[in-house]
């Protein structure tokens, strides 16, 4: 096993993470019209705000977003705002904030890659590939709001194993297979397992486990070459999960059980699961909107079971 830097030549440090944001958001219309989807509020911050302070407290400093349209509206909330010099803000925990403030430490730069064309999460993540050079990096799919964040853990399996990548995995009911990259680790039950085999979208009869991949992922800048290479898979679109079962056959990869929250943003029953659930998570007793979500849920029967 290598350890990290030792052997072959390469950077280990883990200090990029790649964003793939260039979608249309089709399933959370009207919403996503003109703001996109990684910008939708999910509790009292965008979506793409979890990603990106998960990101950092995991050691990321170099943040590439693959986007077409929401470069500057991600400089815009992230960096510091003229507009609101001399304005104070309240924070989550009811301190007082200089509200121009930047939301990112100041060693953290922001790169926009465009995507150009919607050939699927292979194709994104291979659009950062100079961005990303010859180190490894990160992506992290901001779908998928992990309570806690994720990529710490991840960053210490790449080393700890000398690996050449590791997936974030959480069990799934077997029916909701085909929507997932789906692992094979050979039945290790443990926290970091090898993965013998991955597979994405496979239908239930066919999965090799319910072991699925969620949204974090480490690799060794060697995916970058198999992404490049892999023909279209599921969906007729270059797959992140193809490139993923390559390098697996070669080198050693790993999946790591997450077991926190996840939160599927993607979709508006998930999006708005996420924002009860992280508002009556943050919420102090001296709140009242924890109160009236519970009323309203408490009457909502009585009400006809209508949200309107
Ligand atoms: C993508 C990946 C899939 C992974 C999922 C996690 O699928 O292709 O392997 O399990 O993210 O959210 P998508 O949700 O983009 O269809």
């Amino acid at each position: 096993m290598s350890g990290p830097g030792l052997d072959s030549g390469r950077p280990r440090a883990v200090r990029t993470a790649v964003f793939p944001v260039a979608g249309l958001g089709t399933r959370m219309l009207p919403m996503t019209r003109a703001v996109p989807k990684e910008m939708i509020p999910v509790f009292d911050r965008p979506l793409i705000q979890y990603a990106v302070e998960e990101a950092i407290a995991a050691g990321i400093s170099d943040l590439v977003f693959v986007t077409d349209r929401s470069g500057p509206m991600l400089e815009s909330h992230f960096g510091p705002s003229p507009e609101l010099a001399g304005k104070i803000e309240t924070g989550p925990g009811g301190e007082r904030l200089d509200a121009a403030r930047a939301l990112v430490p100041g060693n953290v730069r922001f790169q926009f890659v465009p995507q150009g064309r919607p050939l699927g999460l292979g194709h994104a993540v291979w659009c950062a590939r100079e961005a990303v050079g010859d180190a490894p990096f990160a992506v992290v799919l901001p779908d998928d709001l992990m309570v806690p964040g994720a990529l710490g853990e991840l960053v210490d399996a790449f080393h700890a194993r000398g690996a050449a990548g590791v997936v974030a995995v959480e069990e799934v009911p077997r029916r909701d297979t085909a929507r997932y990259g789906v692992v094979d680790s050979g039945g290790d039950a443990g926290r970091v397992s090898r993965i013998a085999s991955i597979v994405e979208k496979p239908d239930p009869a066919d999965a090799p486990s319910n072991l699925a991949v969620v949204g974090r992922y480490v690799f060794d800048a060697s995916i970058m070459d198999h992404l490049g290479a892999v023909p279209p898979g599921a969906g007729g679109e270059i797959q992140l999960t193809d490139a993923i079962a390559v390098l697996a056959r070669s080198e050693p990869v790993y999946a790591s059980r997450f077991d926190g929250e996840r939160h599927d943003c993607g979709n508006r029953a998930g999006w708005l699961r996420a924002t009860v659930a992280l508002a009556l998570a943050g919420a102090a007793p001296e709140d009242g909107y924890a109160g009236e979500i519970r009323s309203l849920l408490e009457s909502w029967p009585a009400a006809g079971g209508s949200g309107r």
